[in-house]
């Protein structure tokens, strides 16, 4: 029979090979769309080993097909204060409640991505990574833990995935572990780890005089990048650190800032001021660098401090950079060589591309807030905004790289209704959702709210929505400025003020989009959602969350907050 014959084919010179299973599913969780990628290119890499891999979103997993799962491999960030994904919460909710299945048959391995600069470093891998075991999966290669700079031991991490699974016998065609390569993703040959150096073509302050804040628009050129994208993806920027800051911790440090320093294994040399202002993050302390610091540099007040718990550790970091750490505890015994392996690589910002190229071809605009505030006495800036802000005219240029964001995507069909909220910066995404609907005719109604503090100074893109509303292209459009009256007023309470007919785009089939701000914003317009559904539809407070879960899991409710 066919079977048989298949069988056959399957059964390769090793009789290890029926016993043990060549396929292996790849799940992620993945916010920013950095932990989708690595999965995708671990899919290829074991794709091309043999194995017969499905990689999917934990949102499009079915939980009840994980009892058949027999390799499974979970890549997945933590955001906030330890929070899955929106796309792993409802995964992760099931694997840790009760109707979780025993899964001792479950070989595994868990890849997280995090940030070290936050207390609950890369909490959502770990609690995956404990749970799978906890349920009777044995580890097919222990968890690694990625800070920012993850491509190293992601790919560390895979070669470990590989081999083991090699060993088991399954694999016909593996090469050396060593040799894994991990694929980029996309056509253009710039990528994260190969930026494309785009010209800056227009970089405007769009707040009127007399306004609390500073919001860049930038337009950049991706002419002859090959990159593209689309509405919802994000652009990487690597920046540079503020010559100032850079200036001011040379002068603290014992070393030359001609001294040269090797910047990457593949022993690329700089100096050290270069190295400083390129290639590492100066703006930050990180508990990990702490700790190293005061292992190496033999300060013995600094080791009284990391001694004294990591309570007094978190209130020493939090709002100071590498420049207080050196005024604080300087001194130090080791090499400028030594000092700069110690600090994290510079890390690229991720902004929400603010145009669309089928409006702006080989263009990619950005909408980007500055960033200035005081922290222990010194005036501190955002290294990116503030960058964009003062040392950026047209002319120059800009390392960048697409990231694409599959989390945040206009609807499949034209004529499902969108709801868009974003207020300040959070507008960026919308700009580039109304220049493609407007692009390709879209038919379906959009309703925008959006929100600031002044009317006069702070209405980003003002002539630009009050076009699309004229031209139909934007159906309604509700604003909120938050300065203007004597009580604050929020995007929430302009939804709460329209909850019925909100409820109604709801009700056929509207998709909700929300980018802006996590902590509050966000959060607020969470709530507020449920209380619309809750009110609206006459439901439970358990009803409208299922409602909105059920929204989230068919794609109808998306979010790109930071
Ligand atoms: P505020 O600064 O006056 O408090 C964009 O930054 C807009 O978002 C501002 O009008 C800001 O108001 C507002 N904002 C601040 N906190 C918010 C929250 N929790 N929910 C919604 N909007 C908020």
């Amino acid at each position: 029979s066919v079977i048989q014959e298949e069988k056959v084919v399957e059964a390769a010179p090793q009789p290890t090979e029926q016993t043990v299973s060549k396929e292996v599913t790849i799940l992620y969780g993945s916010q920013t769309g950095n932990a989708q990628r690595l999965a995708e290119n671990a899919g290829k890499t074991l794709d091309a080993n043999g194995f017969q891999v499905k990689v999917s979103s934990m949102n499009d997993f079915k939980p009840n097909n994980l009892k058949k799962v027999e390799n499974l491999l979970i890549v997945v960030s933590t955001h906030g204060e330890g929070e899955p994904p929106d796309n792993a919460l409802s995964f992760h909710e099931f694997l840790h409640g009760r109707r979780a299945p025993k899964l001792e048959n479950l070989r595994f391995s868990v890849l997280s991505l995090g940030d070290s600069s936050y207390e609950f470093f890369c909490h959502t891998g770990k609690e995956f990574d404990e749970r799978l075991e906890a349920l009777g999966g044995t580890r097919l290669t222990t968890r690694v833990d990625c800070d920012l700079d993850f491509e190293e031991p992601a790919a560390e991490w895979l070669a470990g995935v590989l081999s083991s699974l090699s060993n088991a016998g399954q694999s016909g065609t593996t090469t050396s572990s060593n040799d894994v390569a991990v694929t980029q993703v996309g056509e253009s040959v710039y990528s994260r780890s190969n930026p494309f150096n785009a010209e800056v073509l227009e970089n405007l302050n769009l707040n009127g005089r007399g306004s609390n804040k500073e919001t860049r628009h930038l337009e950049l050129s991706l002419e002859g990048s090959g990159l593209t994208f689309e509405p919802g993806d994000s652009l990487g920027v690597y920046p540079t650190n503020d010559p100032t800051l850079v200036e001011n911790l040379l002068k603290e440090l014992n070393w030359s800032a001609d001294e040269k320093v090797t910047v990457n294994k593949q022993g690329d040399q700089l100096t050290l001021k270069e190295a400083l202002t390129s290639q590492y993050e100066i703006t930050v302390i990180t508990k990990p660098i702490l700790e190293q610091v005061a292992n190496l540099s033999g300060n013995t007040e600094l080791q009284q401090l990391v001694a004294s718990g990591s309570e007094k550790v978190k209130e020493y970091i939090d709002g100071r950079d590498v420049l207080d750490l050196v005024r604080d505890f300087s001194a130090w015994g080791n090499s400028a060589q030594e000092f700069v392996s110690l600090l994290r690589k510079m890390p690229p910002r991720l902004y929400s591309i603010a145009s669309s190229l089928s409006a702006n071809p080989e263009e990619v605009h950005l909408t980007i807030g500055a960033v200035r505030y005081d922290s222990h006495g010194r005036e501190r800036n955002g290294v990116c905004s503030i960058l964009c802000a003062e040392r950026l005219a047209p002319g120059d240029t800009l390392p960048v790289f697409i990231q694409h964001n599959q989390n945040f995507k206009l609807p499949e069909n034209p004529e499902t209704p969108v709801i868009m909220v974003g207020p300040g910066t959070g507008i960026a995404p919308f700009r580039s959702f109304m220049q493609e609907r407007e692009e390709i005719g879209a038919e379906g109604p959009s309703w925008l709210f959006f929100g600031d503090q002044h009317f006069v100074t702070d209405f980003l893109y003002q002539i630009e929505w009050q076009k699309w509303i004229k031209d139909g292209i934007l159906t309604k459009m509700d604003v909120a400025f938050s300065r203007d009256t004597d009580e604050k007023v929020y995007v929430q309470h302009r939804m709460m003020e329209q909850s019925k007919e909100l409820f109604d785009w709801l009700q056929k089939g509207a998709a909700v989009y929300i980018c802006g701000d996590e902590k509050h914003m966000a959060h607020d317009v969470h709530t507020t959602l449920l209380a619309i559904i809750e009110k609206e539809g006459n439901m439970s407070q358990d009803q409208a969350k299922e409602y909105l879960a059920a929204m989230q899991q068919q794609k109808r409710y998306q979010r790109d907050v930071y």
